[in-house]
C-alpha cells in the first residue's frame, strides 16, 4: 500500500496548481503520485444520477445527497493501491453551513496518512477567484473566506485525533508557487 496524502485548501487557494507542480517534479525523480480530484469523483456520479450539470451545484445538493456521493467516492479512491494525492476540502460550504469533507465513513475508507491545508491570504484568494471565470463561484467576502480558512484548522484537528494522521500546513502565495511547491515535495518524497 502507497502512501494516502490528503490535500485540502479553500476553493481558489491553488491546491491543484501545487499539486500539478510537485507531480511533475517527482516525476522527475522517479517517485509518482496518482493524482484524485475528490470533487471530480463525486461529480462524474452525480451527473451519471442526472443530479447536476456544473460542479458548483453540488455544495446546494440536499446534505444526504452529498454524504452518498462522498460515500461512493471514498470507496472509489479507497482502491488505488499506489501512492495517492487526494484533491479535496476539509470543509464545504453549503447553504446550511460547513459540511465536513471528510466524515467519519469517508476516513474509515480512506485511511489517510497525512492531511495537508494549503492556505494563502485571504486577499490573494479573493483574486484568484475574481479572475477565474470558469466556475460559479459564490459571493463571499474577506470575512467569510477567513472564516472558513480557520475552521478548515480545526476540522484537520478533528481528523488527526480519529485517525492518527499528521496535519501540515503549506502556504502558496502570490509569486512563491515553486517555494510551496518544494515544501510539498519534501513531503511527499
Ligand atoms: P474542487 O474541484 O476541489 O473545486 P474548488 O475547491 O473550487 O477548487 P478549485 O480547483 O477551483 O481551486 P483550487 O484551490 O484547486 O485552485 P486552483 O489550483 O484551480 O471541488 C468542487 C466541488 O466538489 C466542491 O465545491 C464540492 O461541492 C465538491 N467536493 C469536493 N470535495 C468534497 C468532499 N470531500 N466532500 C463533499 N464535497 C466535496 O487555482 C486557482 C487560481 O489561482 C488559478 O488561476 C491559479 O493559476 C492561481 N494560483 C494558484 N497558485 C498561485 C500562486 N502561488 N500565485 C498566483 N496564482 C496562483
Amino acid at each position: 500500500m502507497g502512501k494516502r496524502v490528503v490535500i485540502t485548501g479553500v476553493p481558489g487557494v491553488g491546491k491543484t496548481t501545487v499539486i500539478d507542480g510537485t507531480k511533475e517534479k517527482l516525476k522527475e525523480e522517479n517517485i509518482d503520485y496518482t493524482s484524485i480530484n475528490f470533487g471530480t469523483c463525486m461529480f462524474e456520479v452525480a451527473c451519471e444520477q442526472g443530479k447536476v450539470k456544473n460542479r458548483d451545484e453540488m455544495r446546494k445538493l440536499d446534505q444526504m445527497e452529498q454524504k452518498e456521493l462522498q460515500k461512493t467516492a471514498a470507496q472509489l479512491i479507497a482502491k488505488i493501491q499506489d501512492n495517492v494525492i487526494v484533491d479535496t476540502h476539509c470543509t464545504v460550504s453549503t447553504p446550511g453551513g460547513y459540511l465536513p469533507g471528510l466524515p467519519s465513513w469517508v476516513l474509515q475508507e480512506m485511511k489517510p496518512d497525512m492531511v495537508i491545508l494549503v492556505e494563502t491570504d485571504v486577499d490573494q484568494i479573493l483574486m484568484r477567484r475574481m479572475k477565474d471565470d470558469t466556475r460559479e463561484r459564490d459571493t463571499e467576502g474577506y470575512i467569510s473566506i477567513k472564516d472558513h480558512q480557520d475552521y478548515n484548522r480545526f476540522m484537520a484537528a478533528a481528523y488527526s485525533m480519529y485517525t492518527g494522521c499528521t496535519v501540515k500546513i503549506i502556504k502558496n502565495q502570490d509569486f512563491l508557487l515553486e517555494k510551496s511547491i518544494e515544501e510539498m515535495m519534501d513531503i511527499l518524497r
